[in-house]
């Protein structure tokens, strides 16, 4: 079969690869479409936190597709060394959800790892409560404009969206921020303060799918009791934290990983998230590219494409 293939870690080349067979709890689901996400490209350069996959593996960690009797699923976390990105991969029966119908397979690709990655963490992590105000570091990528939407659809009061790329904030603003700042490399006191006056006060909750320089600023914009919710390092792996900013108004940092969650969890708010876009409620940008140009797709994602989702399509 055609797939995605880490011969050597860095950027997969689109070639032959032996077929799955399932085994016991297992299937083999005929691939529509599949994810590209900054784990992947960590996965394939060999540098993700959780260790090498050994070579050569097929990459991609979530898609969708049909089980072999017919039932369209979303899949994530496939049986290495069979990823995502092929004609077929193979995956635990347990860890496929069947799709509501209307749901665009691209569509349903974005709601899987960045979807849950932006819904989680408010709704589980979070513990967001009605009128609460929401800061979304990283507005301006695929997780930050869901999380933008999502905090909307969980009752959030007012959102700011924060990010570089000045256009994609404009989307931010019609997916539903009410105010914006702009990270243009001003760190400090000075982020700070801009975050306050966006937020008219205080945050209670910080979305971080950035870490770094945003972050540390972000943390003394949290009001009592506030929480900022880790999941990514986009701005930088090591943030210095100022320790007034944590004890002075019992905020928390609680971390995220979608690997973490209970299977329950993931399921439950991928069905909700599913029912707000088929409702029209989410939306996502989504470009589809062949199998064949999957080093243009790697090299694009590493560029950055400011909130589009790029799916592959073997
Ligand atoms: N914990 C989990 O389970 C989980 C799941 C999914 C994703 N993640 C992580 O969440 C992060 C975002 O994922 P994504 O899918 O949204 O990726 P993405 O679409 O590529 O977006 C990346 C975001 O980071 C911003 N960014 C990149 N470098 C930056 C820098 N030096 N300073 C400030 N902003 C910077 C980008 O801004 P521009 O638009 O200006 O380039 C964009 O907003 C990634 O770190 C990813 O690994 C974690």
């Amino acid at each position: 079969m055609r797939a995605a293939v880490v011969e050597q870690y860095g950027t997969p080349v689109a070639r032959e690869f032996d077929e799955p067979t399932a085994g016991e709890g297992q299937v083999v689901i005929a691939v529509a479409a599949a994810g590209v996400n900054p784990v992947d490209v960590a996965r394939a350069a060999g540098t993700f936190y959780s260790g090498r996959d050994p070579l050569p593996f097929v990459a991609g960690g979530e898609g969708v597709g049909t089980l072999p009797d017919g039932r369209r699923v979303y899949f994530d976390r496939p049986v290495t060394p069979f990823g995502a990105i092929a004609e077929r991969a193979l995956v635990r029966s347990d860890a496929t959800i069947e799709l509501p119908d209307g749901l665009d397979d691209g569509l349903a690709v974005a709601l899987g790892i960045s979807g849950l990655a932006a819904w989680l963490p408010l709704a589980w992590r979070a513990d967001l409560r009605p009128g609460e105000t929401v800061l979304v570091l990283g507005a301006t990528g695929v997780l930050g404009l869901i999380a933008v939407q999502a905090a909307k659809l969980l009752g959030a009061g007012r959102v700011v969206a924060a990010g570089r790329d000045a256009a994609a904030l404009e989307r931010a603003v019609a997916h539903g921020a009410d105010a914006t700042v702009r990270l243009d490399g001003t760190s400090g006191s000075a982020l700070t303060d801009a975050f306050r006056d966006a937020a008219g006060g205080a945050f209670d909750v910080v979305i971080d799918p950035l870490w770094g320089a945003p972050a540390a600023a972000a943390l003394g914009a949290l009001g009592r009791g506030g929480r900022l919710i880790q999941i990514g390092q986009s701005a930088g792996t090591t943030a210095e934290l100022s320790s007034a900013a944590i004890r002075g108004t019992l905020a928390e940092i609680r971390g995220h990983t979608n690997f973490l969650a209970p299977a329950g969890v993931k399921e439950a708010a991928y069905r909700t998230l599913a029912e707000h876009a088929v409702a029209g409620r989410l939306t996502v940008e989504v470009e589809r590219v062949a199998l064949r140009d999957v080093a243009d797709a790697w090299a694009r994602q590493q560029a950055g494409l400011h909130g589009r989702k790029l799916v592959l399509v073997p």
